[in-house]
């Protein structure tokens, strides 16, 4: 029906494990999933694409043996069309490449292979990358991630300022069964202001990981993001 109010996605709360303690990955997920996550962000970076190297598809692996909640991969990699199958095979349930990275033919073609795969495909803008960078590549995406921060590194203040991309990409979705992800400075402070431009998947490592209750903190950023929408 022309007109009609795009179907709201619903809120997802994704805890980054770049803020766990990587000695006791496994205790960090089921600590996660105690207090209530949707799903589990992994930041991988290979020192190349942003100044700082993280984790590998082994760890994603080991993970996948100790968690039930998906596996929602962000590759900050300068080749994610090599790397990106081996993420599917460890067990990623989303895998989000950064369209910075490739020609867009090549952004399509490996959103296809990842749905092949039985994976969901999402595409990550940085924060100078301007909207147009991922409209086209809508028809083969599930998830679009708008970083609220340079990426590299968590703890970094929230980005007010992307809030124009944010609406404009929600716009863009419509009805489309998309998710809309913001990552970077969100916490309770913070994320009624993506949820009300449109963000419905809310990636936050410190606010998540470094709160003295990690079931509050979720609690909070959810309701701040459904309470945005109205
Ligand atoms: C930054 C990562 C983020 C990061 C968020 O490059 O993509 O996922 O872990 O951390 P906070 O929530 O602390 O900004
Ligand atoms: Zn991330």
């Amino acid at each position: 029906m022309s007109g009609a109010r795009p179907v709201p996605r619903p809120v997802v709360i994704a805890p980054s494990i770049l803020s766990a303690d990587f000695a006791r990955l496994a205790e960090e997920a089921a600590r996660m999933e105690r207090a209530g996550a949707d799903w589990l962000h992994v930041d991988v970076m290979d020192g190349h694409f942003v100044p700082n190297l993280t984790i590998g598809p082994p760890v994603v692996a080991s993970l996948r043996k100790v968690t039930r909640l998906p596996l929602d991969c962000h590759l900050m990699i300068t080749d994610p069309a090599t790397y990106a199958p081996r993420f599917v095979e460890a067990g990623a349930d989303v895998v989000t490449f950064h369209v910075e990275a490739l020609p867009e033919a090549e952004a399509r073609a490996l959103c296809r292979d990842l749905r092949a795969r039985g994976c969901r495909a999402g595409a990550a803008l940085r924060p100078r990358t301007p909207v147009e960078a991922v409209l086209p590549l809508l028809p083969d995406l599930d998830l679009v991630l708008v970083m609220t921060v340079e990426p590299g590194f968590g703890g970094q203040a929230y980005m007010a300022d992307m809030a124009p991309k944010i609406a404009a990409v929600r716009a863009a979705i419509g009805d489309r069964a998309i998710d809309l992800a913001v990552d970077g400075g969100l916490a309770p402070e913070t994320v009624a202001h993506a949820g009300a431009h449109g963000a419905n998947a809310i990636v936050a490592g410190s606010a998540v990981f470094r709160a003295a209750d990690a079931g509050a903190a979720i609690a909070a950023l959810r309701a701040g993001a459904a309470g945005a929408r109205g």
